[in-house]
C-alpha cells in the first residue's frame, strides 16, 4: 500500500454537524487538493437526519464554498460522499451501514480500511464504539482505527468508563484521541526548537530557566455552546488537554526516537512528576474568572450570564490561569504558569520561556530595570519565535537596548501552514498516532484536573463576574505570578 496516499474509508458519526461541516470537510479536501488522498476514497456520513446521497453532497459543497477554498475540484471531490441516515441505538442501522461499506470497499478498492470518525456528542461514544463491535463492522480485512473527539470524559472515573468501553472494540494503538492542539505547525515545532538546537537545549533546565509562561487567549465568548460548556467551564475545555499537552511538550525529556512510543513515553513521565495539589491548596495555585459585559474589537459584549442557554448564577469559569511545579531533576524550582480565557482582549496562544539573570550584570545597575532574555514561540495567529537580547545602543554613550531576533514561519513559507485537523487526518491515515493523547496521558492530565474542580464545585465563586469581555483576565491572575517576583510577559510581543 502506498503509505503516501493511503486508501482507506472514512467513517464520519456526526456529519451534519458543525465540526464536520467547519473543520472536516474542508480538511479532508484540502488533502485531495493536495495529493495527500489516493483517488480512491469513500467518505461516509452517518447521522440522524433522513438525508439523500445528493442533499448530503450539496451541503459538503457548501461548507467547502465557505470554506473559500479552491473550488475546482468540488465536483468530483464529493461525488466520494454517501450518506447513511441512523440511530445510534438501533441494531439495523449499523448493519445497514456494514453493508455499505462492504459495498464501497468495493468501488474504491479500499481493502476494508476504515477510520471511524466520531464527531457528534460525547454520551454517545461508549455505544457506537460497542455496536460497531457486536455489529460486526469492526470485523475487517484491513485496518480499523477510531479518531474519537473531546471531551474525553469529564473525570477521571468517566474518562476510565468511556476508555473501557472503546477499548472493548479497539486496541490503544487503534484509537486517535484528538487533540487539536496536537495538530497545530508551532505545536508540533516545540520538540524541533528544542532538541534540534545546540543553543537551547543545553539551556532548557532550571539553571537557566526561571518560569515559563503558556498562555490562549481567546477574543469569542461561549457562542452557541453554553450547554456543553456550562458542564464543563473552562478547566475542562482547555486546560485538562490543550494547555497541560503544551506544557508536556516543553518540559519532555529528548526521546531517544521520534516514533510514537517514546515521544508519548516521555510526555507521560512529566505528567507523572506534575505536583498534585491538595484540596485546600487550590487557591494558592490557581485562579478562576468569569467574563462579565465589556468591548471586544470595538463592539460591546454582554457577560456570560446573559448569554443564550447559561445560568443566571452561572458558577462556571471562563478563565483559568494556574501555577504547575514539575518535580524532576530538570524542572525542580521552576513554574509553569498557564493562562487561558474566552472573551479577552485579543486572540493569542503563545509560549514564553523566561531566562534567568546573569550572575553579575554590569550593564544593568543596582536599581534599573533587568530585561530578562526570552524566547517567544508563537503558535497563533502569528506563527514563529522570536528571541528577546540586549545589545548595545549605537553611540558613544555606552547604554543598552533590547533586542529582538524574529522568525515568522507565515513569511517563509509564504503559503498558509496546514490546518490542524488537515495533519491530524493525515496522521491517523498513515497511522502515526505521535499526535494524538494515549490513554496515560489522558488518564494522568484528568487525575491532576479533578482536584481542582472538585475544589471549585465545592466553593462557589463569590466574585463572579471577575473580569471585563475585552480585558486579560481577572487581576488574581496577575498576582499569581507577582507573588513570585515575574509578570505576565506582553502578548503584544
Ligand atoms: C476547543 C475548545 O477545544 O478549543 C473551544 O472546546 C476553544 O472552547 C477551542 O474555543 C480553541 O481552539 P483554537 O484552535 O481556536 O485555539
Amino acid at each position: 500500500m502506498n503509505v503516501e496516499n493511503p486508501k482507506s474509508l472514512i467513517v464520519i458519526f456526526g456529519a451534519t454537524g458543525d465540526l464536520a461541516n467547519r473543520k472536516l470537510f474542508p480538511s479532508i479536501y484540502r488533502l485531495y487538493l493536495n495529493g495527500k488522498l489516493s483517488e480512491e476514497f469513500g467518505v461516509v456520513g452517518v447521522a440522524r437526519r433522513p438525508n439523500s446521497n445528493e442533499q448530503f453532497r450539496e451541503n459538503v459543497r457548501e461548507a467547502l464554498l465557505e470554506a473559500k477554498l479552491d473550488d475546482s475540484k468540488i465536483d468530483q471531490f464529493c461525488e466520494h460522499f454517501y450518506y447513511h441516515p441512523f440511530d445510534v441505538t438501533n441494531r439495523e442501522s449499523y448493519l445497514e451501514l456494514k453493508l455499505l461499506l462492504e459495498n464501497l470497499d468495493s468501488t474504491y478498492h479500499t481493502f476494508g480500511n476504515r477510520i471511524f470518525y466520531l464527531a457528534m456528542a460525547p454520551e454517545f461514544f461508549g455505544t457506537i464504539a460497542s455496536k460497531l463491535k457486536s455489529e460486526g463492522l469492526t470485523d475487517t480485512t484491513g485496518w480499523k482505527r477510531l479518531m474519537i473527539e473531546k471531551p474525553f470524559g469529564r473525570d477521571l472515573p468517566s474518562a476510565k468508563e468511556l476508555n473501557k468501553q472503546i477499548r472493548d472494540a479497539f486496541s490503544e494503538d487503534e484509537i486517535y484521541r484528538i487533540d487539536h492542539y496536537l495538530g497545530k505547525e508551532m505545536v508540533q515545532n516545540i520538540e524541533v526548537i528544542r532538541f534540534a538546537n545546540a543553543l537551547f537545549e543545553p539551556l532548557w533546565n532550571n539553571r537557566y530557566i526561571s518560569n515559563i509562561q503558556v498562555t490562549s487567549s481567546e477574543t469569542l465568548g461561549v457562542g452557541e455552546r453554553a450547554s456543553y460548556y456550562e458542564k464543563s467551564g473552562a478547566l475542562r475545555d482547555m486546560v485538562q488537554n490543550h494547555m497541560i499537552q503544551m506544557v508536556a511538550l516543553l518540559a519532555m525529556e529528548p526521546p531517544s526516537r521520534l516514533n510514537t512510543e517514546e515521544v508519548r513515553s516521555e510526555k507521560v513521565k512529566v505528567l507523572r512528576s506534575l505536583r498534585a495539589i491538595s484540596l485546600d491548596e487550590v487557591d494558592q495555585y490557581f485562579v478562576r474568572g468569569q467574563y462579565g459585559s465589556g468591548i471586544v474589537a470595538d463592539k460591546e459584549v454582554m457577560g456570560y450570564r446573559d448569554e443564550n442557554g447559561t445560568e443566571p448564577e452561572s458558577n462556571t469559569e471562563t478563565f483559568v490561569a494556574g501555577k504547575l511545579l514539575i518535580d524532576n531533576f530538570r524542572w525542580a524550582g521552576v513554574p509553569f504558569y498557564i493562562r487561558t480565557g474566552k472573551r479577552m482582549a485579543v486572540k493569542s496562544t503563545k509560549i514564553v520561556i523566561e531566562f534567568k539573570d546573569m550572575p553579575m550584570n554590569l550593564y544593568f545597575p543596582e536599581g534599573e530595570e533587568r530585561r530578562p532574555n526570552v524566547l517567544v514561540i508563537h503558535i497563533q495567529p502569528e506563527e514563529g519565535i522570536t528571541l528577546h537580547i540586549n545589545a548595545k545602543k549605537s553611540g558613544p554613550t555606552g547604554e543598552t537596548t533590547p533586542i529582538k531576533m524574529e522568525f515568522s514561519s507565515k513569511s517563509q513559507n509564504s503559503i498558509n501552514t496546514p490546518e490542524a485537523y488537515e495533519r491530524l487526518i493525515y496522521d491517523c491515515l498513515r497511522g502515526d498516532a505521535t499526535n494524538f493523547a494515549h490513554w496515560d496521558e489522558v488518564g494522568l492530565s484528568w487525575k491532576f484536573i479533578d482536584t481542582i474542580s472538585e475544589a471549585w464545585a465545592t466553593n462557589k465563586a463569590s466574585d463572579f463576574p471577575n473580569y471585563k469581555s475585552g480585558s486579560l483576565g481577572p487581576e488574581k491572575a496577575d498576582k499569581l505570578l507577582e507573588k513570585d517576583g515575574f509578570y505576565w510577559w506582553p502578548l503584544s510581543e
